[in-house]
């Protein structure tokens, strides 16, 4: 038998994505943090999960890789078939220690802080000359026109993509990943064709790498040893497809959502105008406020305890981290956008052994758009509401128009 309040938790559905596709429901993460931090989900397509939204128990589950796995079912809450979970292990985020290590380290030279300080130049180039465009008009879309371009810009110089074909990847990227959208992937067949596509462009990509080396992330992915052997075709195909997708959507997602909360709250983007040394501390922000992604997923590898929740092997667990950035037990008035907050501990990358890779690359582009983007334009506002993804995923902006005076 269940109590009222369980009765009335049961009514919320986080695999909703109409619902997210308004905004995070904070109403009902706030009430499931409260009152049943680790809560059990049903779901129409599958056995159920564990919904956790508390700060402390994502940071537990994603530093614990032994006791929650990425490998067992994938690191996505639908069940995989075994042919999508076969292909999701070969990629670092579908892995588990000590072979995820392996994996990881194969890229991961290429993102420190010190190689990424080497972007650093050309990406500030690629971001004015981006946003000097603005310069010759008064209105634009600002996704399309700006945050999608900046990422897609970075990850392809990382990777050798060539300027001619980074429009048409990015496309497929977006389609692939952002498939729960019927407006951008009308059928299963618009992803199918997609991400075969992908396959036969990050093929020509080695062709091409062998027979020319240069330099790029795809050559290391190329002449990678695991396990005392080369990587598979298969092997290098996903990475590279996830390399441009993880590299692409979060930031995109990141400075629309980041132009959309200043917007909202226009003392805060007078104050960035006035004190642009605080564009550091508000890109945290605008990370915690609106985390790009807004779950990820693991399975328990043996019985154990979240908090102090019971739960058994094999079972599903999801953590929210729109619920773990706004927990008050580690943000003094969460609900409050505050973009000088320190310290700002919050979960958007993740954290623990999946921490993400490419934190450095999405912080450094974040914080040079919006410095150059305050500094060309004033008088911001909305042209009409902002189009936002239909997704339980990815917390996508589709549109945002904006209006706006030169400076
Ligand atoms: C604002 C931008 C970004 C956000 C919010 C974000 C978020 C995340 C999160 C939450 C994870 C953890 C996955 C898990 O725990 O299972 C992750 C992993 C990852 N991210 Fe990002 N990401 C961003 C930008 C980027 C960029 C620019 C790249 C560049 C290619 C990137 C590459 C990766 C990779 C490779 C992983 C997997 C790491 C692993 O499994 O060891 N991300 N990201």
């Amino acid at each position: 038998m269940s109590t009222d309040t369980e009765s009335d938790l049961s009514a919320i559905d986080l695999t909703d994505a109409s619902v997210w596709e308004k905004g995070a429901p904070h109403d009902w993460l706030d009430r499931l943090r409260s009152e049943d931090p680790v809560h059990w989900h049903p779901e129409a397509d599958g056995p159920g999960f564990w919904a956790v939204t508390r700060h402390d128990d994502v940071r537990r589950i994603s530093t614990s890789p032994d006791e929650f796995s990425s490998y067992l079912r994938g690191p996505l809450r639908p069940d995989p078939d075994p042919e999508s979970l076969e292909q999701v292990r070969m990629v670092i985020i579908g892995m588990d220690p000590p072979e995820h290590r392996e994996f990881r380290s194969i890229v991961a030279k290429a993102f420190t802080p010190r190689m990424i300080g080497k972007l650093a130049d050309a990406l500030g180039e690629e971001t004015a000359r981006v946003v000097g465009e603005l310069r010759d008009r008064d209105s634009c879309e600002f996704v399309n026109d700006v945050a999608a371009r900046i990422p897609m810009w970075s990850i392809s110089e990382l990777m050798g993509v060539p300027e001619g074909d980074r429009q048409r990847l990015y496309e497929l990227s977006h389609c692939l990943i952002d498939d729960q959208d019927p407006e951008v992937a009308p059928t299963p067949e618009t992803s199918m064709e997609a991400s075969a596509e992908v396959f036969a462009y990050a093929s020509e990509m080695a062709a091409r790498e062998r027979a020319n080396p240069s330099g790029s992330l795809t050559s290391d992915l190329l002449a990678a040893e695991v396990q005392g052997r080369k990587l598979t075709d298969m092997e290098y195909t996903l990475f590279f497809l996830f390399l441009i997708v993880a590299g692409n959507e979060t930031t995109r997602t990141a400075t629309s959502h980041g132009l959309l909360a200043l917007l909202e709250h226009p003392d805060s983007m007078k104050r960035l105008v006035r004190d642009p040394e605080l564009v550091p501390s508000a890109v945290e922000e605008i990370l915690r406020w609106q985390p790009p992604i807004h779950h990820f997923r693991r399975t328990a590898t043996r019985d154990t305890i979240i908090g102090e929740t019971e739960v058994a092997e094999g079972d599903k667990v999801l953590m929210w981290y729109a619920g773990a950035n706004r927990d008050p037990s580690v943000f003094d008035d969460p609900h409050t956008f505050l973009i000088d907050r320190t310290p700002n501990q919050h979960q958007s990358f993740g954290i623990g052994e999946h921490f993400c890779l490419g934190a450095n690359l999405a912080r450094l582009s974040l914080r040079l758009v919006f410095t150059e983007l305050l500094a060309t334009i004033e008088n911001i506002s909305l042209q009409a509401p902002p189009r936002r993804l239909h997704s339980n995923l990815i917390n996508g902006i589709k549109e945002l128009r904006i209006s706006y005076d030169v400076r």
